[in-house]
């Protein structure tokens, strides 16, 4: 048995050795990152042991049964998928800008059927694409391109979708703006306050040597489901194009809005219509939410060249896309594209897609409906206004707090509610304790 005294001189020592460790290295001196703003709820949700629990956070469409699910025309692609050797058999790498035929699909469905007064720009072959990680992937990659040769100054609205800031300081842009976007008082979005901000900033610089810039949310403003009107955005629109901006559309809830995918892609049709973006326009689009494609990585980006731009410059952009996408997933996955391809070129699967979505748009109006009928928020039903998964409570840290606190009931801490997570068997228990909560001072 050793002495005590040696052990004593031994814990001695390596707590020395831990202290030096501590002061000198830079791996100790590393702290811990705040939990994530959106996804790091659901951890703490599912430690919750109250069985009412309710989680009102993630932006992921659940049926009336709280189950997330499997669109029919997904699920019958995954089976078409699934029976046909040819379409499953070669588990290799995908290229590294992505699958062919899926960037085909895609940038048919994005500029032909979404955006039809704009097809010759595919014609023209006028837009770079490559097939990216989700939304978050494509604004990832857009931001590590857009940095390291065109600008490293990005506007985004406050509020903005909670990951939006941390994708552009990680990648590369060293000055992230903040413009005004959604009056808490009003529940309106504060154009003129916005356009002044862009003018008062943007204006006084050289902004054809230094252009900078802006991302807009392509509809269902996430968090606030609060969108410019058709009118506004002709402002909006004018004014970031007078202004050299660079737009960079985020476009992650198609068909949200009215539940017609089509019709949902009306400010990326209003930037084409534009035209002359001279340092490119930006669409970072997934199909996480309008073909419920989640935890499968499907996604795309396109940069829509101006119409002064050369075969060459196409090929250089698509050259430089490829570096990036290399050096951080060398290429991407195979089997979400897979069934997205499959559900795009096929006729029947694509009608079958766009009732799909209708249904889940139909869904959350009901949901609306029916906790207007209980809580009387006008806000609520306001379809004019009000779009998408996300209903804004304005509600207050302390009530977002009190809620989880007191009711095991989970919101963004911004106040957002998922619409999707309200069902029958919850609507009554969440309708009494927002009501109770909205009364706090
Ligand atoms: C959301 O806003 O809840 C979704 O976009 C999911 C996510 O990754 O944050």
């Amino acid at each position: 048995m050793l002495s005590t005294a040696w052990s004593r001189r031994t814990l001695k020592f390596y707590a020395g050795v831990s202290r030096r460790w501590l002061s000198n290295s830079p791996l100790g001196k590393v702290r811990r990152a705040p939990p994530d703003k959106i996804l790091g709820l659901t951890e703490h949700f599912n430690r919750d042991t109250n069985p009412k629990k309710v989680n009102l956070t993630v932006g992921i469409y659940k049926d009336d049964h709280g189950h997330v699910t499997t669109f029919p025309s997904v699920a019958k692609a995954q089976r078409i998928v699934d029976s046909h050797e040819e379409l499953n058999k070669n588990l290799s790498y995908l290229p590294i800008n992505g699958n062919e035929v899926y960037s085909k699909r895609v940038l048919d469905f994005l500029y032909r059927e979404s955006c039809p007064d704009n097809a010759e720009l595919l014609d023209k072959d006028k837009i770079s694409f490559v097939q990216t990680l989700s939304g978050t992937g494509a604004v990832a990659i857009a931001s590590k391109f857009l940095s390291a040769f065109i600008s490293k100054d990005v506007w985004l609205p406050n509020y903005s979708w909670a990951n939006h800031q941390n994708i552009f300081s990680k990648n590369g842009f060293e000055n992230i703006h903040l413009y005004s976007y959604y009056d808490l008082s009003s529940g309106q979005v504060m154009v003129e306050k916005w356009l002044q901000e862009l003018e008062d900033a943007v204006g006084r610089t050289d902004n054809v040597k230094t252009p900078q810039a802006i991302l807009l949310h392509a509809c269902c403003h996430n968090p606030t489901g609060v969108d410019p009107t058709r009118e506004e955005w002709h402002t909006i629109i004018d004014k970031i194009h007078e202004l050299n901006m660079i737009p960079i559309i985020d476009m992650a809830y198609q068909g949200l809005e009215s539940g017609n995918l089509i019709d949902d892609a009306y400010l990326l049709r209003m930037c084409l219509a534009k035209g002359g973006w001279s340092n490119g326009l930006y669409l970072c689009q997934s199909f996480a939410k309008d073909m419920g494609l989640y935890g499968e990585g499907v996604g795309s980006l396109s940069i829509v060249l101006p119409p002064a731009a050369r075969v060459e410059n196409k090929l250089a952009l698509d050259s430089q896309l490829k570096p990036i996408i290399r050096s951080i997933y060398s290429s991407p996955p195979g089997y979400g594209c897979r069934v997205a391809k499959v559900v795009l070129s096929n006729e029947a699967l694509k009608q079958q897609w766009f009732r799909d979505v209708q249904n889940m748009v139909q869904r959350l109006h009901g949901v609306r409906h029916k906790l207007y009928e209980n809580l009387q928020w006008p806000d609520l039903v306001n379809f004019e206004k009000q779009h998408g998964m996300f209903y804004f409570t304005r509600f207050k840290p302390k009530q977002v707090n009190e809620l989880k606190e007191k009711y095991s009931i989970y919101l963004t801490n911004d106040g957002r509610l998922s619409l999707s997570g309200v069902n029958s068997s919850n609507i009554d228990y969440l309708s009494t304790a927002l009501g109770k909560v909205s009364e706090m001072k």
